[in-house]
């Protein structure tokens, strides 16, 4: 309910009367004016004016589902949420709904992460109410092999929602970093079940820096934050709305080709490394290559001096620019 009518006041242009409200919900007005105040309680700031209603002034900025959901416009993804203050690992809590059965699309969100983890058994710092720490779950009918894909698909829909809701010019660092001024801002950890020929589960885990001001100090050269990049505090849950749109989209034509045929052009024009000087380092060497864009399997085309042109895929390799982390 107190979903429906933060809604109903983000859509409505002018002030909407108790009566109204309690029409298309199909409430008492008690009802209305209970939740109204609950919102106001939760840092809504709601003007309720004699004769005309309710007008929605401003919203906190808290990753609360009702929040959320409010904003959303997506058919399966963050339909259901569960939100915590303070949680271990948002992909350790999908991993335990997943093995419950819980459904496709499920979203996890959390203020803040006490056992926060990156990829290669890193930590992830997840400090409350500066960043989105989320993760949700996926269940695709498709081989094992093709799962890490959707993570450059996330990172895809990362850019774009960043793109969206901050202007800021947001860049992909293959396969999945997203990086502005040359520093990264998102990273996304996806994690599988899966036997042999099927998958289980996948939960995707994705970690936005968004209104944090400083950094531990082995990180603070190649990490940033929206806020510090844009100047000013961010709003996270239209990042987690328009994130949702764009992944739903993406990750929609990346099951009808069960490739990423169709997201190349877009994936290629945010790939902050297309057609730079990289250095692909791999288990017994490093390379200086030219990376020229992805193939529809989600690898990394380089070409190197003799203009011989190869694919690299993730996890194998990883690069890093000529002169720093991009
Ligand atoms: C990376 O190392 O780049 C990946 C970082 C992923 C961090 C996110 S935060 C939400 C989710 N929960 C975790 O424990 N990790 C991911």
């Amino acid at each position: 309910m107190r979903e429906r009518i933060l809604a109903l006041l983000r859509e409505s242009k002018d002030y909407l009367s108790g009566q109204e409200l309690c029409e298309m919900l199909s409430v008492s007005r008690t009802a209305v004016w209970k939740a109204v105040n609950s919102l106001k309680a939760e840092g809504y700031r709601i003007e309720a004016v004699r004769n005309r209603g309710y007008r929605l002034v401003s919203s906190p900025d808290v990753l609360l589902s009702e929040e959320i959901k409010s904003l959303l416009t997506t058919t399966w993804w963050g339909r259901d949420i569960l939100y915590f203050e303070r949680i271990d690992s948002t992909n350790n809590e999908i991993k335990r709904q997943a093995e419950n059965g819980a459904s496709e699309g499920l979203l996890v969100i959390a203020e803040e992460q006490t056992a926060g983890r990156g990829r290669h058994g890193r930590s992830w710092v997840s400090p409350s109410g500066t960043g989105i720490w989320m993760s949700f779950l996926l269940r695709p009918h498709m081989e094992p092999a093709k799962a890490p894909m959707i993570t450059l698909i996330a990172a895809l829909a990362c850019a774009k929602a960043i793109r969206r809701a901050t202007n800021l010019d947001a860049f992909i660092k293959w396969p999945n970093d997203i990086v502005i001024d040359g520093r990264k801002v998102t990273g996304i950890l996806t994690e599988m079940s899966a036997e042999m020929t099927s998958i289980h589960y996948v939960t995707m885990g994705i970690g936005m820096n968004v209104n944090m001001k400083t950094f531990p100090a082995e990180i603070a050269q190649t990490a940033t934050s929206l806020a510090l990049v844009k100047g000013q505090r961010i709003a996270r849950s239209g990042l987690v709305a328009a994130f949702g749109k764009y992944f739903e989209e993406c990750y929609g034509q990346f099951v009808q080709d069960a490739s990423l045929v169709n997201l190349i052009p877009e994936y290629e024009e945010l790939l902050v490394n297309r057609g730079c000087d990289v250095i692909v380092a791999g288990e017994k060497d490093r390379t200086v290559q030219k990376a020229l864009g992805i193939n529809q399997d989600g690898e990394l085309l380089v070409q190197d001096g003799q203009g011989t042109v190869r694919a690299v895929r993730a996890g194998e390799v990883s690069i890093r620019g000529m002169y720093g982390y991009v």
